[in-house]
């Protein structure tokens, strides 16, 4: 009797739990895009320009550009380091020298700021995951 008593008892929290809505995990897609295009304006376009497009031999253009595009990890590594600490050695170059930005923006900042240089400047929908950013600024510094 106890044992079936419980069982119920089991039965109608699981059932309660799997009714309950699932908490919102993070920022909506549209919520990271509009944060994108916030810290771009404020924090990267004095170099790249509101275009994405740099500023020849000073800083790159960000438009169909295959780090942009490319693997996530290393793309937020460039923001968490800074790319010389990341790019190969035989990258073009350019004059300017691009900080780290892992003491001035939040993971979400950098989540949401990469997102929309992927996909404002280079038809990459793919987004930058929040999560990722913290494991990359946990294992390489910041
Ligand atoms: C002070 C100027 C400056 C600011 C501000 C700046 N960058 Fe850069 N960025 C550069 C320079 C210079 C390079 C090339 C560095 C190198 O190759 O060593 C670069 C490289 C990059 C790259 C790698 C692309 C490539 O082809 O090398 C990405 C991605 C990037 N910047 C994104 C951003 C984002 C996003 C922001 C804002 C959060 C930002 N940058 C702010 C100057 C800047």
């Amino acid at each position: 009797m106890k044992k079936s008593i419980s069982a119920l008892l089991l039965l109608a929290l699981l059932s309660g739990c799997s009714q309950a809505p699932a908490p919102p995990s993070g920022p909506s897609a549209a919520d990271l895009l509009a944060e994108g295009a916030k810290v771009y304006t404020k924090t990267c376009a004095s170099c790249h320009m509101a275009d994405g497009g740099g500023v020849p031999n000073l800083q790159p253009d960000l438009n169909d550009n295959p780090v942009v595009t490319g693997d996530p990890t290393t793309l937020i590594r460039v923001l968490i380091q800074g790319p010389a600490k990341v790019l190969p050695p035989d990258r073009p170059h350019f004059s300017n020298t691009m900080p780290s930005f892992a003491p001035t923006l939040s993971d979400e900042q950098i989540a949401a700021v990469l997102t929309y240089i992927r996909q404002q400047y280079n038809n990459n929908p793919s987004a930058i995951d929040v999560q990722k950013v913290a494991v990359i600024r946990n294992q390489y510094g910041g």
